[in-house]
């Protein structure tokens, strides 16, 4: 079974070939990020514009890479929320086309479930699972007892993991997006800041960014103001084992009240080197996963293996009711 994956949520006009919910025939990005880093983050007018702009080209793309025809593909999967609203109807209405012409079923993916199956791509899931959802928009905790089954034990209550680095990066002098670079500088700086853990302890599976991105921010300018010598990657390196220390430890808690079979870390800050790392070293008994690092950012493969599972266990979308939404829990 061949499915059409397209995405085009935030930035990343995305569209994608996956076979069986397995095999990646092609997977075509597009991304927008040297248009929005003049701006220090995404404008959304633009985004959407961009999108418009750039989808018939990453449709071409995408079936030239995966060298079929458009009568070779069985569903078409899109993004239909969370995301901005103008970025998201581009997708939409891109993939009704699509399904209209080529009389296609159509199945709408929410983002999330995206993130989580692009794990799927290198590894089998095996359930019960604990997946960690950490992006540029949500930080969770979710458990998968099967396919499409998702219970989410907790989430931020404030920022998520990637808008706090990309806010304290911004503070730094660092381009749109900070993630990767602060990750980059932590590899040569030392926790020296000793930064807050915030809800390390909480007895349960929340989280909260905002305070510790507030207090890296604040101690920066203070330093700054007083004139004394600052080194970046000692704050980029405090910041992150700050947070990896409560993201880890909540995942491990987590892990041994469910008994889960295997742990795997979704969304854009599954690429973080220090995430990965911590994650390894901690987490032992269990195999824990991540996607190969070009499946970790917003992508349309990922779309598409959600939407192949997603398809053996919902109904499918009605061709004039589907539309895309800013807010949508994981369904
Ligand atoms: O999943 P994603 O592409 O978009 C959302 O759905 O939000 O995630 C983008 C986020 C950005 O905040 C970016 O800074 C962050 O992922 N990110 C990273 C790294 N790579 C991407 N954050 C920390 N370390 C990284 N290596
Ligand atoms: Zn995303």
């Amino acid at each position: 079974m061949i499915v059409m994956g397209i995405e085009t949520s935030c930035d990343e006009t995305s569209v994608s070939l996956v076979k069986d919910g397995k095999t990646v025939l092609s997977n075509a990005v597009l991304s927008q990020i040297d248009i929005h880093k003049e701006y220090g983050g995404v404008v959304p007018e633009i985004a959407s514009r961009e999108h418009v702009k750039g989808i018939t080209l990453v449709f071409d793309q995408a079936m030239k890479q995966a060298k079929i025809d458009y009568s070779a593909i069985d569903l078409v999967a899109v993004t239909a929320g969370p995301g901005l609203i103008g970025s998201l109807l581009i997708g939409v209405n891109a993939a009704k086309v699509i399904a209209m012409n080529y009389q296609l079923p159509l199945i709408g993916v929410q983002h999330i479930t995206g993130h989580i199956y692009a794990n799927h791509i290198e590894h089998d899931m095996k359930f019960p699972l604990l997946a960690l959802v950490v992006s540029g928009g949500h930080t969770e905790l979710v458990l998968m007892r099967e396919h499409f089954d998702f219970v989410k034990l907790g989430e931020t209550q404030d920022d998520a993991v990637g808008e706090a680095y990309d806010k304290i990066a911004r503070i730094f002098g660092l381009a749109y997006p900070g993630g990767p670079q602060v990750d980059k500088l932590a590899q040569s700086g030392k926790d020296t800041m000793n930064f807050p853990r915030p809800m390390i302890d909480s007895h349960d599976y929340n989280f909260s960014f905002s305070g510790l991105k507030s207090h890296v921010i604040n101690q920066y300018h203070n330093q700054r103001q007083r004139q004394e010598t600052i080194s970046i990657e000692n704050y980029c390196r405090s910041f992150q084992e700050a947070v990896t220390d409560v993201v880890v430890k909540k995942t491990e808690i987590a892990k041994n009240e469910y008994r889960v079979k295997q742990v795997i870390v979704a969304g854009g800050v599954a690429a973080n080197k220090g995430l990965r790392a911590k994650m390894q070293a901690t987490i032992t008994d269990v195999p824990v996963y991540f996607p190969a690092l070009q499946y970790c950012t917003d992508n349309a493969a990922m779309i598409a293996v959600a939407g192949y599972f997603k398809y053996q266990k919902r109904p499918v979308s009605d061709l004039m009711d589907l539309n895309g939404s800013s807010r949508l829990e994981l369904v």
